[in-house]
């Protein structure tokens, strides 16, 4: 079974490699799905993005997992790669939602379409990439929100 992990991760957390690694576990196939949102005042770009999950797809060995990215709506993506399995973290009720929503749309544009829920990691249940994207913005420290290699790129990015 294939599922389809959609998100902007800008920029990809602890949570979301944390998600990753369930879903990995779970499915046969995982695909990340990055959007391509070039209408929102991006942190990293878009190849950026991409190329930070694959380092970390590599370094956790996840060989079931891909990356590619999408435009638009997600249920479009979704018929493009023939999956009905949608994947999205629940971090708190407010997520749910939010979500709950979001969920409803694409099942009534794309018939057949399911959202898997999962419930985050308490540890990272309060970390956001716009969260993390403030303390960026007043160079803070990082280190328990992204891994070890995104906090090397957000240094080098913007810490100079
Ligand atoms: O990481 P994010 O920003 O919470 O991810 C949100 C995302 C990309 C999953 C969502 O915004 C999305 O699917 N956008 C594409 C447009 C779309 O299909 N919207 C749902 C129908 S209302």
């Amino acid at each position: 079974m294939k599922i389809i992990y959609p998100g902007s991760f800008d920029p990809l957390t602890l949570g979301h490699i944390d998600l990753i690694k369930r879903l990995a576990k779970m499915y046969d196939e995982v695909i990340v799905a990055v959007l391509i949102n070039d209408n929102k005042n991006s942190l990293f770009t878009l190849e950026e993005r991409e190329e930070i999950i694959k380092e970390e797809i590599e370094a956790e060995n996840l060989t079931n997992v891909s990356i590619k990215s999408f435009d638009g709506l997600l249920v479009n993506f979704a018929k493009k790669e023939d999956v009905k399995l949608i994947a999205r973290g629940l971090r708190q009720v407010t997520d749910y939602e939010y979500e709950k929503n979001i969920a409803m749309f694409n099942a009534e544009l794309y018939e057949g379409l399911e959202t898997i829920f999962l419930l985050s990691n308490p540890k990272y249940s309060f970390i956001s990439s716009s969260g993390v994207r403030e303390v960026i913005r007043f160079k803070g420290d990082v280190s328990t929100f992204v891994s070890s290699n995104v906090k090397k790129k957000i240094e080098e990015n913007f810490y100079k």
